[in-house]
């Protein structure tokens, strides 16, 4: 098994999740985070530090999706292990449906 990042990140992008990952597996889009799922270790120590609650292990139903999404884009997006200034509004994206379809997470700049 495997933590995911899900639909919650896009656009918070708080990334406290990035400073407790023992392995450092959190790689950054423009818009989100993932975490590579051949790299994590299942410890579960970033969960409970996402503020928007948008860190799940990939046991609860329904979010092949999403492991699909964070192994194919942390493939291609660079590693984060250091939290930056996230997005000025954070706050009003948390909690918000339907954001996969408004923001697509390509392309990845990072920065
Ligand atoms: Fe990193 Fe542990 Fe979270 Fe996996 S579960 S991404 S190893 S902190
Ligand atoms: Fe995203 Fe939560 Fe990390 S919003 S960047 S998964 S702390």
């Amino acid at each position: 098994m495997t933590y995911v990042v899900t639909e919650n990140c896009i656009k918070c992008k708080y990334m406290d999740c990035v400073e407790v990952c023992p392995v450092d597996c959190f790689y950054e889009g423009a818009n989100m985070l993932v975490i590579h799922p051949d790299e994590c270790i299942d410890c579960g120590v970033c969960e409970p530090e996402c503020p928007a609650e948008a860190i799940k292990p990939d046991t609860e139903p329904g979010l092949e999706k999403w492991l699909e999404l964070n192994a194919e884009y942390a493939k291609s997006w660079p590693n984060i292990t250091v939290k930056k200034e996230p997005p000025v509004d954070s706050k009003e994206w948390d909690g918000k449906a339907g954001k996969l379809e408004k923001f697509d997470p390509e392309p990845g700049t990072g920065d």
